[in-house]
């Protein structure tokens, strides 16, 4: 396994994405284990581009849970359809969030937090849980992040 993620320092966002995607997947070639990827995939997100909070949540007896994240402390539980999370999982689509407070129904885990990006896990067609982004500027979120975090996420290995 490779120890360190390389990315070209000095490129743009959509270079950086792209040089990841196929580290991504050597990383996850060599490990199963869900959690074990979703804690590198935050950790690596979290150093490439400093977000301010990256994690994952995770749909366990009909609500969103809490998994590997990096930031600050942050809300365990989420119901469905509620905040931006819930959101993303009743809907499976990817929810760009220019300005939290804008949102109706925002679930503020830190006052801090002013733009979102959330982008669901499918497995069959059915969502088992989320990829929450969190910036504290405003509107830090564009078509290119979607895009791109769509591709990284579908290289997760969700199968049993
Ligand atoms: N803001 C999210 C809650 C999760 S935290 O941002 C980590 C939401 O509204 O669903």
């Amino acid at each position: 396994m490779s120890e360190n993620i390389v990315v070209p320092s000095h490129s743009g966002k959509t270079e950086k994405y792209e040089a990841l995607a196929p580290q991504l997947e050597a990383l996850f070639s060599g490990e199963t284990d869900l959690i074990a990827n979703l804690a590198n995939m935050a950790a690596i997100l979290k150093e490439v581009f400093g977000f301010f909070w990256v994690g994952f949540y995770l749909v366990k007896n009909e609500q969103l849970v809490l998994g590997p994240f990096q930031g600050p402390l942050a809300c365990t539980r989420i119901g469905y359809g509620k905040g931006v999370c819930g959101k993303a999982w009743e809907t499976k689509q990817t929810q760009l969030i220019p300005d939290v407070e804008a949102f109706p129904g925002h679930i503020a885990c830190s006052a801090a937090s002013r733009s979102e990006i959330v982008v669901p896990l499918l497995k069959s067609g059915k969502v088992m849980g989320v990829l929450d982004i969190d910036s504290d500027k405003l509107a830090d979120f564009d078509q290119i992040d979607q895009t791109q975090l769509e591709k990284l996420v579908s290289l997760i290995p969700v199968e049993d």
